[in-house]
């Protein structure tokens, strides 16, 4: 029988081409998503660059396609408890693979109405998650979707371990060796939620035995992937606003339209990242490589390379020729860090790294170019402040 998995938030960015990945690779896959990212949109007045397909027809299409059956649930998972639980008791999943989260820093920045319901939902989400699994009594594998954010993006002076770290802490003339969660460091709002999502794992893996993968990301960049290249009415979810754009995709879509590359502040800002379709790649491989019974929560750095602002922005001016722009930094962060991440987890058990070179042009290309008409420029700037 083919394993099942569910997919939370399966019908966001990273959570779409996941699920037909998923889908594709024989498993039995169903999605359980509010939608609350469409009602942003609504909210903030925005759409995707792509013309995004509603849920059911997308996934009657991927059926059309393929002959494969995505369920879809629709479910509050941080306000419907048990119909959550009772959909884990009747489908009895195999793994859980969590994207479910408000997971936008500048939006989380907004006001305190975006702050509590960032921090309401992600967290609520995230602990109805481990209740429900511990409620269950099944033995489920969850995998969740981290940041490399939660480690926070000032000069470390090392490569960031994948999650632990090993110290010797000392007190009182006495030294003791030890192993600990590599210190959290919080940027904004969102990444504060994600900090203490690591908590939660920690204690139910501590006190419940819960097998946790804990994947920190860095930021996704390119639109399709194998999957959703397959059929306009997969395509996925392309963000370009001041919220939710996220820095490359901004750019490529900024260069598409003549707008100048706005870059924040100096530019010397370093940041991982990784493509959309390794994304999806690495959910299939930490599935595949589960952590054993009693083992402590798995962390892997998600990521394929970094870059500094002005290093991506400069890459993309020479293929396009667009101008960059220097824009005051609505964030509160470092002018300039260093950023060297380990991410041997995922060369180990196979990750065929997508580099920025391989994939760049083409994304100017199919994508910003082809869409760049549905473009609403008057949403392009920040607007979300981190200080008043
Ligand atoms: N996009 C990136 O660059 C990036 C980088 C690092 C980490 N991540 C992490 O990956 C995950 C997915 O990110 P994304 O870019 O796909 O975001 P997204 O907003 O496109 O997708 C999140 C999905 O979760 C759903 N959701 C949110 N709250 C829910 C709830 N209470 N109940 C049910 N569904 C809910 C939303 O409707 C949406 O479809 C997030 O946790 C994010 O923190 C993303």
């Amino acid at each position: 029988m083919n394993k099942k998995v569910f997919v939370l938030g399966g019908d966001g960015f990273c959570g779409w081409p996941t699920a037909l990945r998923l889908s594709n690779e024989g498993y039995d896959v169903t999605i359980i998503d509010n939608l609350s990212r469409r009602k942003i949109d609504i909210d903030l007045y925005c759409e995707s660059l792509t013309p995004i397909k509603p849920i059911d027809k997308r996934l009657s299409r991927w059926k059309e396609l393929t002959g494969k059956v995505i369920d879809f649930q629709l479910i509050d998972i941080a306000l419907e408890y048990d119909v959550f639980l009772e959909l884990i008791n009747e489908k009895r999943p195999d793994a859980i693979v969590h994207f479910a989260e408000q997971r936008s820093a500048p939006y989380s920045m907004k006001n305190s109405k975006t702050k509590r319901y960032t921090v309401n939902n992600n967290i609520s989400v995230t602990h109805n998650v481990l209740a429900a699994i511990v409620d269950s009594g099944l033995d489920i594998h969850l995998v969740h979707l981290g940041t490399m954010g939660v480690y926070g993006y000032g000069t470390a002076g090392i490569s960031i371990p994948e999650g632990y770290l090993n110290v010797t802490i000392k007190k009182d003339g006495i030294e003791a060796d030890t192993e600990i969660l590599y210190p959290a460091n919080p940027g904004s709002i969102y990444h504060t939620t994600k900090t203490l999502d690591a908590l939660l794992f920690f204690y139910y893996n501590k006190n419940d035995k819960l097998r946790i993968t804990d994947l920190h990301q860095g930021i996704v960049w390119g639109t399709n992937t194998t999957e959703t290249k397959m059929h306009e009415d997969l395509v996925n979810r392309f963000d370009y606003d001041g919220d939710y754009g996220t820095v490359l995709n901004r750019f490529l879509m900024q260069a598409a339209i003549g707008h100048p590359l706005t870059i924040y502040g100096t530019g010397g800002q370093t940041r991982a990242f990784i493509h959309i379709n390794n994304t999806a790649d690495c959910i299939s491989l930490a599935l595949q490589n589960p952590p054993s019974n009693g083992e402590r929560v798995k962390i892997f750095n998600q990521a394929t390379e970094t870059h500094t602002l002005i290093e991506l922005a400069g890459k993309i001016s020479k293929l396009t020729n667009a101008e960059i722009k220097h824009i005051d930094n609505p964030r509160v962060e470092d002018a300039k860090n260093n950023l060297k991440v380990d991410n041997d987890n995922f060369l180990n058990v196979g990750l065929n790294c997508i580099k920025l070179q391989d994939g760049l042009l083409e994304e100017v290309m199919e994508v910003a170019e082809k869409y760049k008409d549905r473009a609403d420029q008057s949403k392009i700037l920040p607007t979300s402040k981190w200080r008043k």
